[in-house]
Order: C-alpha cells, then structure tokens, then sequence
C-alpha cells in the first residue's frame, strides 16, 4: 500500500522569490497534531519525490498547508515551486514530529522560536486552543533576513485577533514578535544576539529563561538550532523528547 495519499492542491501563494505557500485537499483519513511534519512530495517519472514539511494549517481544518523555500536546482523544490491550483501533490500517511506540547513539562510562557520556514510548525502551533488552556503566555518569534520574509506577518497581526473561535484568547495571551537581521525593522538582530544581550526579555517585560516558568520550542537551522540551544542549557533548560518530557523541545527532521 502506499505511504502517500493524493491531495489537490486549492491555492498557492507566493511570498517572495524564495518563499511560497499552498494548500491542498486533505485526506479524511489523515490525524495529526499541531506541530507534526508530514512527507510531501510529487510523482517524478512514476516514483514518489518527498521531503518532510511541517503541517502549517492546525489539525481541525479540512485543508492541509504548507510552507517551503524555493531552491531553483532542488530536486523537489524547483518543480513544487510551479504548483498551480488543480495539480496533484503526495502526502505522507504518517505525520510525526518532536514539536509538541505533550513533550513539555507544565509551565507559564510557552516560547516558539523560530527561522526562516522554521516558522511552519508554529502557525498550527499557535492555532490550538490546548496551549492557550496549558500556558498563561505564548511568544512567538520569527527572524528573517529581510522583512519581506516575514511570511504569515499580516494573518497573525490583524487576522488571528479575529478568529472566530481564538481571537479573543489570542488577542489575550499571544505576542507575535519578528525580527530581521539584513535590514532596518522594528526589531532586528538574531534571536541569539537577542537573547544572549537581554534585549528579547527587555522588549517583551518579561524575566530571562528560568526552568520554572518557560518552555521553549525550537525551528529553523541546523546553527540556529545549536546556537540556541548553547543559551538554554547554561540557564538550567533540559530538553523533552517524545515519552521524556523537558523545558524545550528541537526538530531534527529538516536539519540539513
Ligand atoms: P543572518 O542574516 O545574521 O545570517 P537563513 O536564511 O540563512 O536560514 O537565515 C534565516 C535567519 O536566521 C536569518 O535572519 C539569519 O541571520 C538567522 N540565523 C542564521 N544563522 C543563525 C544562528 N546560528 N543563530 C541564530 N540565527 C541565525
């Protein structure tokens, strides 16, 4: 039996050169939790083509979405990057992911850091109502290289507040802060630098990291994954892992 169902995709969007998002049918079959990665990809000569992508849409919508980069000599990339509404796209069975709140241990703030498309699992993340029962606070980041990468920047701003049944809750407990790092913005500077300078804490009116109070989920690069992580350790964070949960938590599925 195969591994992928077949979705239709429903809309595309393009947010710069590099950055595109699209949604697709989704399976009735197909269970996931908020912060899974899934198996996306196209039939290439007759042979699935696929790559793990985090599940951007939250688990009770009837659509999937997702978000990718655009590299013109990708294998996938390069030919998923032309999708147009009605083409058909392979969907992995089997969601997984290390992402989820079950692999925390109960805290206050809830901090979702992300980079780049890393901001993917953080969009369902923040669409489910459980965390907002789980946490007083939820902090999203997002650094990008440019504000234009700011992909999701205007749904979280001025369309989550509205949601039909979140807004009010989001409105009360979510702060959305993005950052750049290679032009002038509101804020800028990596969410290392941020951290490490206090500048995050400082902005935001919050204390530093504290096993006490913060649990922290980590998406984007393999540097920026590691580079974090140096930060968290020194201020006493253990990681959680599915089974084991811990006062952060890492996806390993798109380190490169
Ligand atoms: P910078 O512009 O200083 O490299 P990329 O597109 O390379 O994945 O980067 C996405 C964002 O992540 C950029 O703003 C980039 O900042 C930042 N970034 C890259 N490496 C790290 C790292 N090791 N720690 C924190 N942020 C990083």
């Amino acid at each position: 039996m195969s591994k992928f169902n077949i979705a239709t995709v429903q809309s595309v969007h393009h947010w710069t050169d590099t950055l595109f998002s699209f949604t697709c049918s989704r399976d009735p079959g197909l269970r996931f939790n908020n912060g899974e990665f899934t198996m996306v990809g196209l039939d290439v000569e007759g042979r699935p083509l696929a790559r793990a992508y985090s599940i951007v849409s939250p688990n009770y919508e009837e659509h999937l979405e997702f978000f990718s980069i655009k590299v013109q000599d990708g294998p996938l990339t390069s030919r998923l990057q032309h999708l147009k509404v009605g083409d058909e796209v392979l969907i992995g069975k089997k969601p997984t992911g290390t992402l989820l709140v079950d692999n925390l241990l109960p805290g206050k703030t809830l901090w979702l850091l992300s980079t780049g498309t890393g901001l993917a699992p953080f969009m369902s993340i923040i669409r489910d109502p459980d965390i907002y029962e789980r946490f007083e606070r939820v902090i999203l980041t997002h650094t990008c290289r440019h504000k234009g990468e700011l992909a999701y920047m205007d749904y979280i701003k001025h369309d989550l507040p509205g949601h039909e049944y979140l807004g009010d809750v989001i409105k009360d407990k979510l702060t959305y802060y993005p950052t750049v790092t290679r032009e002038e913005f509101e804020n800028e500077g990596r969410i290392t630098d941020l951290i490490a300078s206090g500048k995050l804490f400082s902005d935001l009116d919050t204390a530093p990291f504290s096993p006490e109070h913060d649990r922290v989920m980590l998406c984007g690069s393999t540097a920026m994954l590691r580079d974090t992580v140096a930060l968290l350790k020194p201020a006493g964070l253990v990681e959680g892992k599915n089974s084991t949960p811990g006062h952060y938590v890492i996806e390993r599925a798109f380190v490169d």
